[in-house]
């Protein structure tokens, strides 16, 4: 049995539904359902006894105590987390609260859990920390990417929360010895990712007739990683990574901003041309760009494919085609999630940049 935490977002319910479909060890799902929390993601587990769903906070000890002992799992991975960049800039707090000091009160309560484990199941017992390549900040268009050694220099609330957490997963293994790994990923796509993030946006965009918004000169370069590989190399790491080390995780695949969309585009033309016969590019709208935006974010993923023999199995161009029709095929999923609060999350966000 392992716990999952944030399983019902984007990568944490790809994960779960990966995990299920090769092993049958039990998942317990511990989500508080914000609102990128999405029980639909997971539907195709319904009735299925070996996901047990657990409504709740990564931040309340007493719950997590309780699962933990009543459960046993062999592992924690932690994917519970506020992830988007521009809310963090328009309301920090949630970022402060769930990943620092929720993270905080997870590992308190996974360290009480730990420590009274003896022999095997104490040494096989494993905290696998979720973290992202932002902790790094940004680099200058001809550095050398992210390495496990670069100094932290985040940037944004969010990424700046989530190097908190990482350096709290550190601590409790400096002073605790608990059995923890941290990997450091890169930005992710495909299925089930929320409407407010670069790729499935432009996708609900593009169909929807609105403008494809472009932060500043769309010159921003991310590297890409389908959200399957980052599940793989989760597994990997949590199956043979060295206790105490970091991974970095990423795709090989660094894409300006404007490439990515004018790719998604062109694939669209192709799946799901406009009515009208014209190319969705023009729908492309330069807004004004994110206060403090990180120019370029690279990873070297070189220590996880010679430690642990992990390379994604995706390019750029399989990925992206695949999520497109995900997206296409799934519009009844893309309807649900952007009703109600996201409107107003959208207003908030692209009203100011026009
Ligand atoms: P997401 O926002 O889609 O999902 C986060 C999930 O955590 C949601 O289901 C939410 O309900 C849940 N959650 C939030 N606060 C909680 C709390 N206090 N207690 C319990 N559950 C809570 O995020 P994601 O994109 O799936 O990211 C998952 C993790 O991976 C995060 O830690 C993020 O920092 C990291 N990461 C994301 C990316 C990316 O490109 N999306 C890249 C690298 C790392
Ligand atoms: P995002 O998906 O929010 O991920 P992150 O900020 O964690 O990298 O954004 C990816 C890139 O796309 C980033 O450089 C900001 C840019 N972007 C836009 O240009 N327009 C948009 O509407 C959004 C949401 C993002």
């Amino acid at each position: 049995m392992i716990l999952v935490t944030g399983g019902a977002g984007f990568i944490g319910s790809n994960f779960v539904l990966d995990w299920l479909t090769q092993s049958d060890e039990p998942v317990i799902n511990l989500d508080v359902l914000t609102y990128a929390g999405n029980l639909e993601n997971l539907t195709d587990l319904s009735g299925d006894p070996r996901h047990l769903f657990v409504h709740g906070d990564i931040g309340n000890f007493d719950l997590v105590a309780k699962l933990l002992a009543d459960h046993k799992p062999h592992a924690v991975i932690n994917f519970a987390a506020e992830s988007h960049v521009d809310r963090s800039i328009h309301g920090p707090e949630d970022f402060i609260q769930t990943n620092i000091v929720g993270t905080f009160r997870l590992l308190e309560a996974v360290r009480a859990y730990w420590s009274n484990l003896e022999g095997e199941s104490k040494g096989s017992f494993r905290f696998l920390h979720v973290s992202t390549d932002e902790v790094y900040g940004s680099l200058g268009k001809d550095d050398p990417a992210f390495r496990e050694t670069n100094r932290y220099e985040p940037n944004s609330p969010y990424s700046a929360s989530k190097a908190a957490s990482d350096h709290l997963v550190r601590a409790y293994h400096h002073t605790y010895g608990l059995p923890v790994l941290t990997t450091n990923c890169s930005n992710n796509y495909g299925p089930y990712h929320f409407p407010e993030k670069l790729i499935p946006l432009v996708i609900h965009n593009a169909l929807a007739g609105k403008p494809l918004p472009i932060y500043g000169d769309g010159q921003q370069i991310r590297d890409w990683l389908y959200v399957k590989d980052h599940c793989s190399a989760i597994r990997r790491v949590l199956e043979a990574g060295r206790v105490g080390e970091t991974y970095n995780i990423g795709g090989w695949n660094e894409k300006p901003n404007l490439e990515v969309v004018h790719t998604l585009c062109t694939i669209l033309d192709e799946l799901s041309p406009r009515v009208d016969g014209k190319p969705y590019e023009e729908q492309i709208t330069y807004v004004k760009d994110r206060p403090g935006h990180d120019r370029r974010y690279a990873i070297d993923a070189s220590k996880i494919e010679r430690e642990l023999g992990w390379r994604p199995a995706e390019t750029f161009d399989t990925g992206i085609r695949k999520t497109v029709r995900w997206y296409l095929d799934n519009q009844a999923w893309v309807s649900n999630v952007t009703s109600g609060t996201y409107r107003q999350w959208l207003d908030k966000n692209y009203e100011a940049r026009a």
